[in-house]
């Protein structure tokens, strides 16, 4: 599959089969999220993995937040991405330039993480809506740090691919200059 397949491939899974995730799987999408960029390979990030059913159902019960994600007690695997303190470096850099360069870089690896389950046949969904304190009570994660983000991830209830939905290519690019300044 091209990149450009595989692109096109990954989407927002909102419901998945019973059938578990070997955990030989989810190493390998955790190998590409590691393998990401970040800002002076800062690499901020820390992935628990829950697998575990009742933790699971738990973690789920959380993350389906004023009815949000009811899905989510549907995927077989939940991985909590935990902001790492990033390295002296990219932390003042992100305060001078005002760019809060760690959400960036776990954003980064969480698609990382995505499109190597798109590649493995598996769905997945990232959560960012979610009862952030309830997730880190259950995972004993310090109250000091933050969870970004949630992925759901399992084999997809519905495997077709959806035409995505998306601004035209002339309505997101251009070249030289941007559009309508001059
Ligand atoms: C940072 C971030 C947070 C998201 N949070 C949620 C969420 O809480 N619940 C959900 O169902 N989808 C969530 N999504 C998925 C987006 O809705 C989805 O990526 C977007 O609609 C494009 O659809 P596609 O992923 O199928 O291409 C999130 C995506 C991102 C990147």
């Amino acid at each position: 599959m091209s990149f450009l397949d595989l692109a096109r491939k990954r989407q927002s899974d909102r419901g998945f089969l019973a059938q578990p995730v070997e955990r030989l799987q989810i190493e390998r999408c955790l190998e590409a999220a590691r393998l990401a960029p970040s800002a002076c390979n800062s690499q901020p990030w820390f992935f628990v993995v829950v697998d575990e059913p009742a933790l699971r159902t738990a973690i789920a019960a959380e993350l389906n937040h004023f009815a949000m994600n009811r899905f989510a007690p549907t995927a077989p695997v939940l991985v909590a991405v935990v902001a790492e303190n990033p390295t002296l470096l990219p932390r003042l850099g992100g305060m001078i330039k005002d760019k809060p360069y760690y959400l960036l870089d776990i954003g980064m690896a969480v698609e990382h993480f995505c499109l190597q389950a798109a590649d493995e046949g598996l769905g997945s969904c990232i959560i960012g809506w979610f009862n952030e304190a309830g997730v880190k009570r259950l995972l004993g994660i310090p109250k000091g740090k933050r969870v970004p983000l949630v992925i759901a991830l399992g084999y997809p209830a519905d495997p077709a691919t959806r035409p995505k939905t998306r601004r035209e290519p002339d309505a997101t690019r251009s070249y030289n200059d941007y559009p309508g300044t001059r």
